[in-house]
């Protein structure tokens, strides 16, 4: 689970208090600790659980507000406050920042803007925490990656799905996967889920998108994987757009620690969202002509944005099927380092997929699961562990690099 924030808001406004109280229930990062109506009894209230944030809206009464505002920056000075109005006062927001308001927002909240603002406070404090070595803690940090094949039928849902069930195991993690593979992904096939809700869904609703509904789209696989599934019809794919796309990885990053995002093969405007939009990018490739010659164009692509080629990891699957391309002419052809190997393992992946079984749970033992568990850690930058390492070193680690 992500941190959670505890917040509490001052508003003598009933409309106001109930639309931002409804904004901040449906955030999954957010405890709603206290609600006052009387800017007099905020600073009793919080003295005695002392939020992660104080939400002070100025619109009731300015003067009191604004008292507020510096009675509580010098009793509570670790409580960081947001200042919230619907008037474009220029006056009041400068005096509410003066007064020691660290953020302010404009009435109605737009969900982004208060997620982006809840993130600088928090960083703003942790920054200053020290953990009990000493050091400054920080706090987890959603990680997208995003899966991208060289050619069809590479591997990209096999590693999404499996590296998606891998990464939600560790209880500390909340993860899900996004299949954009628009027409003709298969991700709810190879977690046999039957999904309620689609992309489609959330792009239909999109104006009234918050993080409950979205929530509510998504299917929880029983490894703890959550899946928001391609658009059932075909011709729905369509009504994906790219904005719809940077609305809803923005609002799942909020929501979860890990999020896979298994691309289609058509460099579509979504697809390219998604590499933007993505922390990571695992280009998937095999020992094959075909395969090799598209990572050297895709790479070529990618470097026209010097901030997507930065994000690439190549990925070669199926490591040790008959082939004449060896690794190190591979790695010559690509100009690159080959960051993770995953072995070949033709009969387990083959019925896994058929099983609508992660491998995690239908052949946890076998080397694909090993070596996507090796890369899941590598990917979160934690050191593997002396046994995964010494297995690993056979498939994973030969030319892996950070
Ligand atoms: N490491 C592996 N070892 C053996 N077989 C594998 C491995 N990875 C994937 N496969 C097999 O390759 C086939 C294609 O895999 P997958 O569907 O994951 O590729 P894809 O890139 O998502 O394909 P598409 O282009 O259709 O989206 C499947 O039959 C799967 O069982
Ligand atoms: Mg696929």
């Amino acid at each position: 689970m992500r941190d959670v924030q505890r917040i509490a808001i001052v508003d003598p406004s009933d409309t106001s208090r109930e639309a931002l109280r409804n904004v901040l229930l449906g955030m999954e990062s957010v405890w709603l600790e206290a609600e006052c109506a009387r800017y007099e009894f905020f600073l009793e209230v919080i003295s005695q659980s002392i939020p992660d944030v104080a939400v002070v809206s100025l619109d009731s009464d300015q003067a009191k507000a604004l008292q507020l505002i510096s009675q509580l920056s010098s009793e509570l000075p670790d409580v960081p406050i947001l200042a919230i109005s619907a008037r474009g006062d220029g006056q009041a927001i400068l005096q509410a920042l003066r007064n020691g308001a660290r953020e302010f927002l404009t009435v109605p909240v737009v969900l982004e803007e208060l997620l982006k603002a809840l993130s600088r406070l928090q960083r703003g404090r942790t920054n200053g925490e020290k953990g009990s070595n000493g050091e400054a803690q920080t706090k987890t940090e959603s990680l997208v990656i995003a899966v991208l094949g060289s050619r069809g039928g590479v591997g990209c849902t096999s590693i999404a799905v499996n590296l998606g069930a891998t990464l939600a195991q560790d209880a500390h993690h909340n993860a899900a996967l996004i299949d954009l593979d628009l027409a003709l992904g298969d991700a709810d096939v190879a977690l046999d889920l039957m999904a309620d809700y689609t992309l489609a869904d959330v792009a239909l609703n999109i104006d009234r998108l918050d993080l409950q509904f979205l929530r509510r789209s998504l299917s929880k696989h029983a490894s703890g994987l959550s899946l928001l599934p391609h658009p059932v019809q075909m011709e729905d794919a369509g009504l994906i757009r790219e904005d719809h796309l940077q609305r809803v990885i923005g609002l799942l990053r909020a929501s979860y620690s890990h999020l896979v995002l298994d691309l289609s093969k058509s460099f579509s405007p979504t697809d390219v969202t998604a590499l933007r939009m993505a922390d990571l990018i695992l280009l998937v490739a095999q020992l094959d002509l075909t395969s090799l010659r598209n990572v050297v164009r895709m790479l070529a692509t990618l470097a026209t944005e010097e901030a997507l080629d930065k994000k690439v990891r190549i990925i070669l699957n199926r490591i040790g099927n008959e082939t004449d391309i060896s690794l190190s002419k591979a790695e010559e052809t690509i100009g690159k380092p080959i960051y993770w190997q995953i072995p070949n393992e033709s009969k387990v992946v083959m019925e896994s997929r058929n099983h609508g079984m992660p491998l995690l749970t239908f052949a946890p033992k076998c080397k694909v699961q090993q070596s996507i568990a090796g890369l899941a850690q590598a990917l979160c930058g934690k050191e593997l562990q002396p046994a995964a390492k010494e297995k690993s070193s056979r498939w994973g680690t030969l030319f892996s690099r950070k």
